[in-house]
């Protein structure tokens, strides 16, 4: 089989663990020379095992045929010295979230490769544009931003930095276009598009149940019942891992100087502390293997109070995404339906609910609490007031 000609042939990741093996197995699967360099031997020599057990997998389910395997594999280069990268065309930075240790890497990065090398930081929460100030031609560097598992996970959201150039946003995006992802920009602004307007789903169901307004297993259910979710907001943060979760919810918070849609909570901070950190440690909001499929009684009342209160919360925050510029209308709606599962976009939905409703239960709120967290999306507002949906 001979290799696919790619505009872009060496790519570069840098660091092996969860999210670069993932970056790595996308690009050596279509077919680029991949770099693979990890500080330590030890994250190298699993994640080359990892990567043939997963091949091995997609062979045995007939996704790829043997030669394919070979193929892919052999395209990754595990590289001991960072040296090595110097010919990349593309690097793309997965190791610590680590500011001072993701700069220090950058600038040996800098030193090794050519001005053009496009360099892109897949981090979830700090500033692009903090990390393109560490390298010299700042306009080359860029945010791509994989969701996990990446090889499986459709969307990819690229973030440029105040000084990345145009040319460096089409290259990028037409590279990961081709690895038949699904894109969306972002401004580079905490939380990008996903980490930003998915907060409410979890900090609103903590606070409903802080409160005593239902307990963990009804929100669940209520939003899997009422909204079609895949996993409610306590499951999805056992899933999803509460060091995480809470690390995510936390540096939004600061990132957004305090503000208190974005709180933290106790009850997840306490489930970090005591080391409950959900399915991987086989405890978190929930014991792992209890039966959390029992149907529970939630009168109608209540389940439509929970629903639409997280609901109006999370409108809010894309109305609010929308109307900061962090991304289109589409945008926004195709990252949370492809980026968390969503069931179908929040601007769409909030047509379908009714803008005018959704500001009367903000308001609602607001009213109640007088807290700054429920102040309604000007945006949202001005709509409902000029009677006009986001689409037609
Ligand atoms: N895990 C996720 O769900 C997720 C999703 C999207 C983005 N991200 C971002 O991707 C990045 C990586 O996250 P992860 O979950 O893959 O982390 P990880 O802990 O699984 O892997 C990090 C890897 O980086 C290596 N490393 C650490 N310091 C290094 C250095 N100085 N030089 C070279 N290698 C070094 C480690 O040995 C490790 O193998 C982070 O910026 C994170 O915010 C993570």
């Amino acid at each position: 089989m001979s290799l696919k000609k790619n505009t872009m042939q060496k790519i570069a990741v840098i660091g092996c663990g969860t999210m670069g093996l993932g970056i790595a197995q996308i690009a050596a699967m279509q077919q680029h020379q991949v770099y693979v360099y990890d500080s330590n031997p030890i994250a190298l020599q699993n994640a080359k095992i990892k990567l043939q057990k997963t091949l091995d997998s997609l062979v045995e389910k007939t996704k790829i045929t043997n030669e394919q395997s070979l193929l892919y594999f052999q395209q990754v280069n595990w590289c001991e010295q960072i040296e090595n990268i110097s010919n990349c065309d593309l690097v793309i930075e997965a190791i610590i979230e680590d500011f001072e240790i993701k700069k220090q890497i950058f600038a040996k990065i800098n030193l090794l490769v050519s001005p053009q090398c496009i360099i892109a930081s897949n981090t979830s929460s700090l500033s692009i544009t903090s990390l393109a100030a560490c390298v010299s031609h700042p306009q080359r560097f860029i945010g791509i931003h994989f969701f996990n598992p990446a090889p499986i996970m459709p969307l990819v959201e690229i973030i440029p930095a105040i000084q990345t150039d145009t040319n460096t946003i089409s290259t990028a995006t037409a590279i990961v276009s081709n690895w038949k992802k699904t894109i969306v920009q972002a401004k580079d602004t905490p939380g990008f598009i996903v980490n930003r307007v998915a907060r409410p789903y979890y900090g609103e169901a903590i606070r409903i149940y802080e409160e005593g307004i239902a307990t963990k297993e009804q929100i669940d259910q209520i939003m899997k019942n009422e909204g079609g979710f895949r996993m409610g907001p306590f499951e999805l943060m056992d899933f999803i891992g509460h060091d995480v979760n809470y690390a995510v919810t936390e540096t939004v918070w600061k990132a957004f100087y305090f503000n208190s849609k974005y709180t933290p909570s106790f009850s997840q901070k306490r489930l970090v502390e005591a080391g409950y950190l959900g399915k991987k440690t086989g405890r978190g909001f929930y014991i792992e293997n209890e039966s959390k499929d029992k149907l529970i009684e939630v009168d109608s009342e209540l389940s439509r109070t929970v629903y639409e209160r997280i609901l109006c919360m999370l409108l809010h925050e894309a109305a609010d995404a929308l109307y900061y510029k962090i991304a289109s209308r589409d945008d926004i709606d195709m990252a949370m339906a492809k980026g968390v599962n969503y069931p179908k976009g929040l601007l769409q939905w909030a047509d379908d609910f009714g803008i005018e409703k959704c500001v009367s239960i903000l308001d609602y709120y607001f009213d109640y609490y007088h807290e700054e967290r429920y102040r309604c999306s000007v945006l949202l507002r001005n709509m409902a007031n000029d009677r006009i949906n986001f689409y037609n």
